[in-house]
Protein backbone atom coordinates (compact mmCIF):
# COMPACT_ATOMS: atom_id res chain seq x y z
CA UNK A 1 0.00 0.00 0.00
CA UNK A 2 0.98 3.35 -0.57
CA UNK A 3 0.63 5.93 1.43
CA UNK A 4 2.32 9.80 1.72
CA UNK A 5 1.66 12.73 3.52
CA UNK A 6 3.32 16.29 4.27
CA UNK A 7 4.12 19.44 6.64
CA UNK A 8 4.61 22.24 4.89
CA UNK A 9 6.50 24.47 6.79
CA UNK A 10 10.04 25.53 5.57
CA UNK A 11 13.21 23.82 7.31
CA UNK A 12 16.68 25.89 7.30
CA UNK A 13 19.98 24.85 7.91
CA UNK A 14 22.77 27.23 9.03
CA UNK A 15 25.70 27.27 11.45
CA UNK A 16 24.12 26.48 14.15
CA UNK A 17 21.93 23.13 12.80
CA UNK A 18 26.13 22.24 11.75
CA UNK A 19 26.88 23.29 15.25
CA UNK A 20 24.05 21.06 16.42
CA UNK A 21 25.19 17.76 14.42
CA UNK A 22 28.63 17.93 15.67
CA UNK A 23 27.12 17.73 19.05
CA UNK A 24 25.27 14.50 17.91
CA UNK A 25 28.14 13.32 16.20
CA UNK A 26 30.45 13.53 20.06
CA UNK A 27 27.43 11.63 21.48
CA UNK A 28 27.59 8.87 19.40
CA UNK A 29 31.07 8.13 19.75
CA UNK A 30 30.96 8.95 23.07
CA UNK A 31 28.64 6.06 23.41
CA UNK A 32 30.39 3.33 21.54
CA UNK A 33 34.17 3.39 23.16
CA UNK A 34 34.43 -0.26 21.27
CA UNK A 35 33.29 0.40 18.30
CA UNK A 36 35.92 2.96 17.53
CA UNK A 37 38.83 1.19 19.03
CA UNK A 38 37.71 -2.06 16.61
CA UNK A 39 37.41 0.66 13.57
CA UNK A 40 41.16 1.81 14.41
CA UNK A 41 42.82 -1.77 14.69
CA UNK A 42 40.48 -2.88 11.63
CA UNK A 43 42.31 -0.23 9.18
CA UNK A 44 45.48 -2.54 9.61
CA UNK A 45 43.64 -5.70 7.90
CA UNK A 46 40.67 -4.41 5.87
CA UNK A 47 40.81 -1.94 3.46
CA UNK A 48 39.66 1.22 4.76
CA UNK A 49 38.76 -1.01 7.96
CA UNK A 50 35.11 -1.88 6.82
CA UNK A 51 34.06 -4.93 4.30
CA UNK A 52 31.97 -2.66 2.37
CA UNK A 53 32.81 0.90 1.39
CA UNK A 54 29.17 1.33 2.58
CA UNK A 55 29.68 0.46 6.37
CA UNK A 56 32.20 3.74 6.41
CA UNK A 57 29.50 6.00 7.98
CA UNK A 58 30.38 9.60 9.67
CA UNK A 59 31.25 9.77 12.15
CA UNK A 60 32.61 6.01 12.56
CA UNK A 61 30.83 2.71 11.90
CA UNK A 62 29.11 0.97 14.09
CA UNK A 63 30.45 -2.70 14.73
CA UNK A 64 27.54 -4.52 15.83
CA UNK A 65 27.33 -8.04 18.04
CA UNK A 66 24.10 -9.47 17.78
CA UNK A 67 20.64 -9.12 16.42
CA UNK A 68 17.40 -10.74 17.50
CA UNK A 69 13.86 -10.10 16.56
CA UNK A 70 13.22 -6.25 16.07
CA UNK A 71 16.42 -5.66 17.48
CA UNK A 72 20.34 -5.36 17.58
CA UNK A 73 23.10 -4.47 20.23
CA UNK A 74 26.50 -2.94 18.75
CA UNK A 75 29.31 -4.40 20.63
CA UNK A 76 29.56 -1.95 23.59
CA UNK A 77 25.97 -3.39 24.65
CA UNK A 78 23.85 -0.46 23.05
CA UNK A 79 20.31 -1.87 22.02
CA UNK A 80 18.78 -0.61 19.00
CA UNK A 81 15.17 -0.91 17.16
CA UNK A 82 16.49 -2.05 13.76
CA UNK A 83 15.06 -0.09 11.21
CA UNK A 84 18.31 -0.08 8.81
CA UNK A 85 17.30 -4.09 8.38
CA UNK A 86 21.03 -4.39 6.49
CA UNK A 87 20.17 -2.01 3.83
CA UNK A 88 16.77 -3.99 4.09
CA UNK A 89 17.44 -7.30 3.91
CA UNK A 90 16.22 -7.81 7.93
CA UNK A 91 12.51 -8.48 6.55
CA UNK A 92 11.88 -11.30 8.46
CA UNK A 93 14.32 -9.84 11.41
CA UNK A 94 16.84 -10.97 13.27
CA UNK A 95 17.25 -15.00 14.03
CA UNK A 96 13.16 -15.38 13.04
CA UNK A 97 12.78 -18.90 14.98
CA UNK A 98 11.50 -20.80 11.58
CA UNK A 99 14.22 -19.50 9.51
CA UNK A 100 16.95 -20.62 12.29
CA UNK A 101 15.55 -24.15 12.42
CA UNK A 102 15.25 -24.05 8.59
CA UNK A 103 19.15 -22.62 8.25
CA UNK A 104 19.71 -25.32 10.92
CA UNK A 105 18.33 -28.46 9.53
CA UNK A 106 20.00 -27.69 6.06
CA UNK A 107 23.35 -27.08 8.25
CA UNK A 108 23.18 -30.54 9.68
CA UNK A 109 22.43 -31.82 6.53
CA UNK A 110 25.45 -29.93 4.28
CA UNK A 111 25.39 -26.67 3.06
CA UNK A 112 27.04 -26.98 -0.58
CA UNK A 113 26.25 -29.61 -3.18
CA UNK A 114 26.04 -27.16 -6.57
CA UNK A 115 22.90 -29.61 -7.66
CA UNK A 116 19.30 -28.33 -7.12
CA UNK A 117 17.70 -29.39 -3.87
CA UNK A 118 13.66 -29.66 -3.96
CA UNK A 119 13.20 -25.98 -2.02
CA UNK A 120 14.55 -24.84 -4.86
CA UNK A 121 11.14 -26.19 -6.55
CA UNK A 122 9.44 -24.34 -4.00
CA UNK A 123 10.83 -20.66 -3.53
CA UNK A 124 10.32 -20.28 -7.76
CA UNK A 125 7.12 -21.22 -7.29
CA UNK A 126 6.02 -19.12 -4.87
CA UNK A 127 7.44 -16.21 -6.44
CA UNK A 128 5.64 -17.25 -9.97
CA UNK A 129 2.67 -16.93 -7.84
CA UNK A 130 3.74 -13.47 -6.58
CA UNK A 131 5.15 -11.86 -9.70
CA UNK A 132 2.96 -13.86 -12.20
CA UNK A 133 6.26 -14.38 -14.06
CA UNK A 134 6.63 -18.07 -14.87
CA UNK A 135 10.22 -19.37 -14.84
CA UNK A 136 13.02 -18.54 -12.42
CA UNK A 137 16.47 -18.98 -11.50
CA UNK A 138 18.58 -17.97 -8.68
CA UNK A 139 22.23 -16.32 -7.84
CA UNK A 140 23.70 -14.63 -4.53
CA UNK A 141 23.22 -11.08 -4.86
CA UNK A 142 21.11 -8.21 -6.43
CA UNK A 143 24.79 -7.25 -8.44
CA UNK A 144 24.51 -11.13 -9.77
CA UNK A 145 20.45 -10.71 -10.65
CA UNK A 146 20.49 -7.45 -12.49
CA UNK A 147 23.97 -8.74 -14.29
CA UNK A 148 21.77 -11.76 -15.53
CA UNK A 149 19.04 -9.18 -16.52
CA UNK A 150 20.85 -6.87 -18.62
CA UNK A 151 22.79 -10.22 -20.17
CA UNK A 152 19.59 -11.26 -21.28
CA UNK A 153 18.34 -8.61 -22.51
CA UNK A 154 21.50 -8.33 -24.83
CA UNK A 155 21.15 -12.00 -25.48
CA UNK A 156 17.22 -11.92 -26.60
CA UNK A 157 17.48 -9.02 -28.71
CA UNK A 158 20.94 -8.85 -30.50
CA UNK A 159 21.53 -5.22 -29.36
CA UNK A 160 24.35 -3.84 -27.31
CA UNK A 161 22.47 -0.82 -25.54
CA UNK A 162 20.39 -0.34 -22.69
CA UNK A 163 18.63 2.80 -20.90
CA UNK A 164 18.76 3.01 -16.99
CA UNK A 165 17.51 5.73 -14.99
CA UNK A 166 19.73 8.34 -13.70
CA UNK A 167 20.28 7.89 -9.79
CA UNK A 168 19.35 4.22 -9.70
CA UNK A 169 21.94 2.02 -8.24
CA UNK A 170 21.55 -1.72 -9.44
CA UNK A 171 24.45 -3.09 -8.19
CA UNK A 172 28.29 -2.81 -9.29
CA UNK A 173 28.91 -4.73 -12.21
CA UNK A 174 30.13 -2.20 -15.41
CA UNK A 175 26.60 -2.34 -17.06
CA UNK A 176 24.92 -0.07 -14.51
CA UNK A 177 27.65 1.64 -12.63
CA UNK A 178 26.75 4.66 -14.67
CA UNK A 179 25.34 7.65 -13.70
CA UNK A 180 24.25 6.50 -9.97
CA UNK A 181 24.39 9.56 -8.34
CA UNK A 182 26.52 11.95 -10.33
CA UNK A 183 27.25 15.65 -9.05
CA UNK A 184 25.63 18.66 -11.11
CA UNK A 185 28.97 19.11 -12.60
CA UNK A 186 29.07 15.36 -14.12
CA UNK A 187 25.20 14.59 -14.60
CA UNK A 188 25.08 17.29 -17.94
CA UNK A 189 22.16 18.75 -19.23
CA UNK A 190 18.65 17.93 -17.68
CA UNK A 191 17.27 17.23 -21.26
CA UNK A 192 20.26 14.80 -22.26
CA UNK A 193 22.04 13.51 -19.27
CA UNK A 194 25.68 12.23 -19.77
CA UNK A 195 26.71 8.07 -19.05
CA UNK A 196 28.82 9.63 -15.69
CA UNK A 197 30.52 6.65 -14.59
CA UNK A 198 30.10 6.04 -11.02
CA UNK A 199 33.50 4.97 -9.90
CA UNK A 200 36.91 4.25 -11.59
CA UNK A 201 37.45 0.98 -12.76
CA UNK A 202 34.51 1.13 -15.60
CA UNK A 203 36.07 1.10 -18.89
CA UNK A 204 34.60 4.37 -21.00
CA UNK A 205 33.84 1.31 -23.86
CA UNK A 206 31.22 -0.13 -21.57
CA UNK A 207 30.14 3.11 -19.79
CA UNK A 208 28.79 4.49 -23.65
CA UNK A 209 26.56 1.65 -23.86
CA UNK A 210 24.15 2.59 -21.33
CA UNK A 211 22.06 5.69 -22.07
CA UNK A 212 20.50 7.22 -19.42
CA UNK A 213 16.94 8.36 -18.72
CA UNK A 214 15.20 10.36 -16.18
CA UNK A 215 11.99 8.45 -14.03
CA UNK A 216 8.94 9.78 -14.50
CA UNK A 217 9.62 11.08 -17.70
CA UNK A 218 8.42 9.04 -21.03
CA UNK A 219 9.72 11.60 -23.19
CA UNK A 220 13.33 10.90 -22.12
CA UNK A 221 12.82 6.85 -23.38
CA UNK A 222 11.24 8.15 -26.36
CA UNK A 223 14.49 10.00 -27.22
CA UNK A 224 16.66 7.31 -26.76
CA UNK A 225 14.42 4.76 -28.40
CA UNK A 226 14.11 7.28 -31.49
CA UNK A 227 17.74 8.27 -31.44
CA UNK A 228 19.17 4.74 -30.90
CA UNK A 229 16.77 2.44 -33.84
CA UNK A 230 16.86 -0.74 -33.45
CA UNK A 231 19.66 -0.87 -31.02
CA UNK A 232 18.31 -0.83 -28.05
CA UNK A 233 18.46 -4.19 -25.40
CA UNK A 234 16.12 -2.96 -23.06
CA UNK A 235 15.59 -0.78 -19.87
CA UNK A 236 16.47 -1.36 -16.30
CA UNK A 237 14.62 0.53 -13.40
CA UNK A 238 13.23 0.41 -10.05
CA UNK A 239 9.99 0.51 -10.53
CA UNK A 240 9.79 2.76 -7.14
CA UNK A 241 12.90 4.99 -7.16
CA UNK A 242 14.23 3.76 -3.74
CA UNK A 243 17.95 4.73 -3.37
CA UNK A 244 16.90 8.31 -3.83
CA UNK A 245 14.61 8.53 -0.78
CA UNK A 246 11.69 6.78 -1.80
CA UNK A 247 10.08 8.26 -5.28
CA UNK A 248 6.84 6.68 -6.79
CA UNK A 249 5.94 6.12 -9.99
CA UNK A 250 3.66 8.93 -11.74
CA UNK A 251 0.35 6.89 -12.32
CA UNK A 252 0.34 5.35 -15.90
CA UNK A 253 4.35 5.83 -15.58
CA UNK A 254 5.48 2.15 -15.22
CA UNK A 255 2.56 0.84 -18.03
CA UNK A 256 3.64 3.11 -20.32
CA UNK A 257 6.61 3.14 -20.48
CA UNK A 258 6.43 -1.38 -21.10
CA UNK A 259 4.29 -0.47 -24.34
CA UNK A 260 6.65 2.42 -25.40
CA UNK A 261 9.98 -0.01 -25.31
CA UNK A 262 8.17 -3.40 -27.08
CA UNK A 263 6.92 -1.07 -29.95
CA UNK A 264 10.38 -0.72 -30.58
CA UNK A 265 11.31 -4.40 -29.94
CA UNK A 266 13.07 -3.26 -26.48
CA UNK A 267 12.56 -5.65 -22.96
CA UNK A 268 11.65 -3.85 -19.53
CA UNK A 269 13.44 -5.25 -16.05
CA UNK A 270 12.25 -4.29 -13.53
CA UNK A 271 14.91 -4.19 -10.30
CA UNK A 272 12.90 -5.17 -7.70
CA UNK A 273 15.88 -6.10 -4.82
CA UNK A 274 14.68 -3.41 -2.81
CA UNK A 275 10.77 -3.16 -3.45
CA UNK A 276 10.40 -7.09 -4.13
CA UNK A 277 9.25 -8.43 -1.09
CA UNK A 278 8.80 -5.54 0.89
CA UNK A 279 6.65 -3.01 -0.52
CA UNK A 280 3.94 -5.84 -0.73
CA UNK A 281 4.07 -9.77 -1.33
CA UNK A 282 4.39 -9.58 -4.77
CA UNK A 283 6.10 -6.62 -5.00
CA UNK A 284 5.83 -3.40 -7.28
CA UNK A 285 5.08 -5.84 -10.21
CA UNK A 286 1.80 -6.91 -8.36
CA UNK A 287 1.04 -3.05 -6.83
CA UNK A 288 0.90 -1.37 -9.48
CA UNK A 289 -0.36 -4.78 -12.04
CA UNK A 290 1.95 -3.97 -14.40
CA UNK A 291 4.25 -7.18 -15.65
CA UNK A 292 7.64 -6.62 -16.66
CA UNK A 293 9.48 -9.00 -19.01
CA UNK A 294 12.11 -9.57 -15.90
CA UNK A 295 12.48 -9.24 -12.38
CA UNK A 296 15.51 -8.80 -10.16
CA UNK A 297 15.10 -9.46 -6.63
CA UNK A 298 17.49 -10.32 -3.63
CA UNK A 299 17.88 -8.96 -0.19
CA UNK A 300 15.07 -9.66 1.89
CA UNK A 301 14.21 -12.96 -0.03
CA UNK A 302 16.55 -14.87 1.51
CA UNK A 303 16.26 -14.04 5.39
CA UNK A 304 19.39 -13.01 6.08
CA UNK A 305 21.42 -15.22 4.02
CA UNK A 306 23.18 -13.93 0.51
CA UNK A 307 20.57 -14.69 -2.66
CA UNK A 308 19.64 -13.51 -5.84
CA UNK A 309 16.70 -14.29 -8.21
CA UNK A 310 15.73 -13.24 -11.79
CA UNK A 311 12.03 -13.94 -12.83
CA UNK A 312 10.75 -13.63 -16.46
CA UNK A 313 8.15 -14.67 -19.17
CA UNK A 314 8.70 -17.93 -20.70
CA UNK A 315 10.07 -16.02 -23.94
CA UNK A 316 12.78 -14.58 -21.67
CA UNK A 317 13.23 -17.25 -19.74
CA UNK A 318 13.33 -19.40 -22.35
CA UNK A 319 17.23 -18.16 -23.88
CA UNK A 320 18.53 -19.50 -20.64
CA UNK A 321 16.55 -23.31 -20.77
CA UNK A 322 17.84 -23.60 -24.64
CA UNK A 323 21.35 -22.53 -23.73
CA UNK A 324 21.72 -19.73 -25.79
CA UNK A 325 22.50 -17.39 -22.22
CA UNK A 326 24.53 -19.52 -19.76
CA UNK A 327 23.37 -18.21 -16.39
CA UNK A 328 25.28 -20.00 -14.09
CA UNK A 329 27.10 -19.77 -10.72
CA UNK A 330 28.81 -22.16 -7.99
CA UNK A 331 26.75 -21.05 -5.80
CA UNK A 332 23.68 -20.69 -7.54
CA UNK A 333 20.09 -22.08 -5.79
CA UNK A 334 22.58 -23.11 -2.77
CA UNK A 335 21.01 -24.96 -0.27
CA UNK A 336 21.25 -23.28 2.38
CA UNK A 337 20.09 -20.16 1.03
CA UNK A 338 16.91 -21.93 -0.26
CA UNK A 339 15.86 -23.21 3.09
CA UNK A 340 16.46 -19.84 3.86
CA UNK A 341 14.25 -18.60 1.81
CA UNK A 342 11.82 -21.29 1.72
CA UNK A 343 11.32 -20.66 5.17
CA UNK A 344 11.03 -16.60 4.65
CA UNK A 345 8.48 -17.11 1.67
CA UNK A 346 5.96 -19.64 3.29
CA UNK A 347 6.26 -18.82 7.17
CA UNK A 348 7.01 -14.81 7.81
CA UNK A 349 6.20 -12.63 5.25
CA UNK A 350 2.83 -13.96 5.29
CA UNK A 351 -0.36 -11.75 4.92
CA UNK A 352 -0.36 -10.39 8.38
CA UNK A 353 3.13 -9.49 8.00
CA UNK A 354 2.05 -7.44 5.46
CA UNK A 355 -0.83 -5.64 7.73
CA UNK A 356 1.95 -5.37 10.01
CA UNK A 357 3.94 -2.99 7.81
CA UNK A 358 1.62 -1.37 6.70
CA UNK A 359 -0.20 -0.43 10.95
CA UNK A 360 3.07 0.23 12.16
CA UNK A 361 4.40 2.04 9.10
CA UNK A 362 1.36 4.52 9.21
CA UNK A 363 1.84 4.81 13.12
CA UNK A 364 5.52 6.03 12.23
CA UNK A 365 4.63 8.24 9.58
CA UNK A 366 1.72 10.32 11.33
CA UNK A 367 3.16 10.62 14.23
CA UNK A 368 6.31 11.96 12.73
CA UNK A 369 4.96 14.16 10.72
CA UNK A 370 2.72 15.78 14.12
CA UNK A 371 6.06 16.25 15.41
CA UNK A 372 7.39 18.19 12.65
CA UNK A 373 4.85 20.38 11.57
CA UNK A 374 4.51 21.44 15.46
CA UNK A 375 8.02 22.51 15.59
CA UNK A 376 7.36 23.99 12.11
CA UNK A 377 9.70 22.09 10.13
CA UNK A 378 9.71 20.99 6.20
CA UNK A 379 9.24 17.42 5.67
CA UNK A 380 7.00 14.77 3.83
CA UNK A 381 6.82 10.72 4.34
CA UNK A 382 6.66 8.26 1.19
CA UNK A 383 5.76 4.86 2.49
CA UNK A 384 5.41 1.70 0.65
CA UNK A 385 4.29 -1.38 2.90
CA UNK A 386 7.80 -2.03 5.10
CA UNK A 387 9.59 0.67 3.35
CA UNK A 388 9.35 4.35 4.33
CA UNK A 389 11.48 7.28 4.91
CA UNK A 390 10.91 10.97 5.61
CA UNK A 391 12.49 13.69 3.08
CA UNK A 392 13.03 16.93 4.65
CA UNK A 393 11.69 19.07 1.71
CA UNK A 394 8.52 21.74 1.16
CA UNK A 395 7.39 19.50 -1.31
CA UNK A 396 7.75 15.80 -3.01
CA UNK A 397 10.64 15.19 -5.81
CA UNK A 398 9.97 13.41 -8.80
CA UNK A 399 13.17 12.56 -10.57
CA UNK A 400 16.88 12.32 -9.28
CA UNK A 401 17.48 16.14 -10.43
CA UNK A 402 15.15 17.31 -7.88
CA UNK A 403 16.58 15.08 -5.37
CA UNK A 404 19.78 16.39 -5.76
CA UNK A 405 18.45 19.78 -4.56
CA UNK A 406 17.62 18.46 -1.08
CA UNK A 407 19.87 19.32 2.03
CA UNK A 408 21.18 16.45 3.33
CA UNK A 409 22.06 18.31 6.39
CA UNK A 410 18.74 17.68 8.25
CA UNK A 411 18.61 13.92 6.96
CA UNK A 412 21.81 13.26 8.52
CA UNK A 413 21.07 14.63 11.76
CA UNK A 414 17.87 12.39 11.98
CA UNK A 415 20.18 9.40 11.62
CA UNK A 416 22.07 10.60 14.32
CA UNK A 417 19.55 11.38 17.02
CA UNK A 418 17.68 8.48 16.05
CA UNK A 419 20.89 6.44 16.83
CA UNK A 420 21.84 8.25 19.88
CA UNK A 421 18.50 7.51 20.83
CA UNK A 422 18.61 3.47 19.93
CA UNK A 423 17.33 3.46 16.57
CA UNK A 424 19.19 2.21 14.19
CA UNK A 425 18.36 3.76 10.52
CA UNK A 426 20.83 3.03 7.45
CA UNK A 427 23.14 6.01 6.89
CA UNK A 428 23.67 7.78 3.87
CA UNK A 429 21.21 10.56 4.93
CA UNK A 430 18.45 11.52 2.62
CA UNK A 431 19.11 8.81 0.19
CA UNK A 432 18.19 5.48 2.24
CA UNK A 433 14.51 4.33 3.77
CA UNK A 434 13.40 2.17 7.04
CA UNK A 435 12.70 -1.61 6.75
CA UNK A 436 10.82 -2.84 8.96
CA UNK A 437 10.18 -6.36 9.52
CA UNK A 438 7.77 -8.62 10.67
CA UNK A 439 8.78 -8.66 14.07
CA UNK A 440 8.54 -4.81 15.07
CA UNK A 441 6.11 -3.97 17.35
CA UNK A 442 4.05 -1.11 18.81
CA UNK A 443 6.88 -0.18 21.23
CA UNK A 444 9.23 -0.11 18.39
CA UNK A 445 7.26 2.46 16.32
CA UNK A 446 6.81 4.76 19.22
CA UNK A 447 10.63 4.94 19.75
CA UNK A 448 10.91 6.28 16.26
CA UNK A 449 8.62 8.87 16.98
CA UNK A 450 9.14 9.57 20.37
CA UNK A 451 13.11 9.98 18.93
CA UNK A 452 11.56 12.41 15.68
CA UNK A 453 10.04 14.48 18.62
CA UNK A 454 13.96 14.78 20.38
CA UNK A 455 15.03 15.80 16.58
CA UNK A 456 12.03 18.37 16.01
CA UNK A 457 13.29 20.25 19.01
CA UNK A 458 16.67 20.06 18.36
CA UNK A 459 16.50 21.21 14.93
CA UNK A 460 13.84 23.97 15.24
CA UNK A 461 16.24 25.32 17.73
CA UNK A 462 18.32 25.86 14.67
CA UNK A 463 16.24 28.30 13.02
C1 LIG B 1 17.89 -1.52 -6.23
C2 LIG B 1 19.15 -2.31 -6.00
N1 LIG B 1 19.56 -3.15 -6.95
C3 LIG B 1 20.67 -3.91 -6.79
C4 LIG B 1 21.41 -3.82 -5.64
C5 LIG B 1 22.65 -4.65 -5.48
O1 LIG B 1 22.42 -5.66 -4.56
P1 LIG B 1 23.66 -6.38 -3.82
O2 LIG B 1 24.23 -5.39 -2.87
O3 LIG B 1 23.04 -7.58 -3.17
O4 LIG B 1 24.62 -6.76 -4.89
C6 LIG B 1 21.01 -2.96 -4.63
C7 LIG B 1 21.79 -2.84 -3.37
O5 LIG B 1 21.57 -2.01 -2.53
C8 LIG B 1 19.85 -2.16 -4.82
O6 LIG B 1 19.44 -1.29 -3.88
Amino acid sequence: MTTEASTDTTLTTDAKLKAIIAEQEEIFVRRQPKSQRLAEQAKQYLAGGVTSSWQITVPQPVWLSRGRGSKVWDVDGNEYVDLHGGYGAALAGHAHPAIAKAITDQAQNGTHFAQPTPDAVTVAHELARRFGLPSWRFANSGTEATMDAVHLMRSITGRDLIIKIEGCYHGHHDSVQVSVAPEEEDAGPREKPNSAPSSSGIPKAITDLTLIATFNDLDSVARLLDEHQGQIAGMILEPVMMNAGIIKPEPGYLANLKDLLHDHGALLTFDEVKTGLTVGPGGATQLFGVQPDIVCLAKSLGGGVPCGAIGGTAEVMGAIADGRYEQVGTFNGNPLTMAAARATLTQVLTMDAYSRFDHLGRLMMDGALEALQAAGLSAYCRRFGAKGCLVFNHEPVRDYREFLEIDNAPSHLHWLVQHNNGVFLPPWGKSEQWTLSAQHDLADAERFVTNVQRFALLAAGAR
